[in-house]
């Protein structure tokens, strides 16, 4: 699957953080119910690879992919534990849009934009998103970076987000609040796909 294909399928990726791999599989058949397919498990546990594996083998109809991913060693790990994609808060220096699984990048400014369409790149993580600018510095970036497209992720929430995708330049948006980690500890997978189902109805703009 292509990164645009990835990135259309859902107006927001969760972004969860596993500590208990027993949580990966209700956790994603929650999100999936509520119409979120696209899950992006953060490399910031122990448990993630496994929570990747997992997800990857028992939930159907789920596209699951990495966060967190900060090196191109990383970035192959994904592919290894099956993967469809992977996503970094930044520019890894090395990589480019051709690899093992594909990469959103993060970046912050119009620098490490040029940095990353030089290492073809025209899909971007904009993060932290509410203090990167926001609305405005994805609106500012319109007229230059025409050919960008953006998943701006980091302090977006259901109060927000509507914002970010009436952007033209905004695919689909990132982000925590569909799986609040008390709901996760304590397993209420009710509230989650609830979440997920107020998330899924937002609306989407397919990249032109
Ligand atoms: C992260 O890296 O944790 C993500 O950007 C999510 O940010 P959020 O918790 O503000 O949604």
């Amino acid at each position: 699957m292509t990164l645009d294909e990835i990135l259309m399928q859902a107006p927001v990726i969760p972004v969860l953080i596993i500590d208990d791999v027993a949580h990966a599989v209700p956790l994603g058949r929650a999100l999936v119910a509520g119409g979120l397919t696209v899950l992006e498990i953060t490399m910031r546990t122990p448990v993630a690879s496994a929570s990747i594996e997992r997800m990857v083998g028992e939930v159907e109809g789920a596209i699951v992919g990495a966060g967190t991913v900060l090196t191109p060693a990383m970035r192959q790990a994904v592919a290894d534990v099956g993967g469809a994609f992977a996503v970094s808060p930044g520019l890894i220096e090395g990589e480019r849009a051709d690899g093992p699984v594909p990469l959103l990048p993060g970046i912050a400014t119009a620098t490490e934009l040029m940095a990353g369409l030089a290492a073809g790149f025209e899909r971007f993580k904009l993060f932290p998103a509410n203090i990167a600018g926001g609305v405005e510095a994805l609106k500012a970036f319109a007229s230059p970076f025409q050919q960008v497209k953006f998943c701006p992720t980091g302090g977006v929430n259901a109060k927000n987000a509507a914002d970010y995708l009436a952007l033209p330049n905004v695919v689909c948006v990132g982000g925590s609040w569909v799986a609040p980690a008390d709901a996760v500890r304590s397993g209420d997978w009710g509230r989650i796909t609830a979440l997920a189902r107020e998330a899924a109805a937002l609306r989407q703009r397919a990249p032109a």
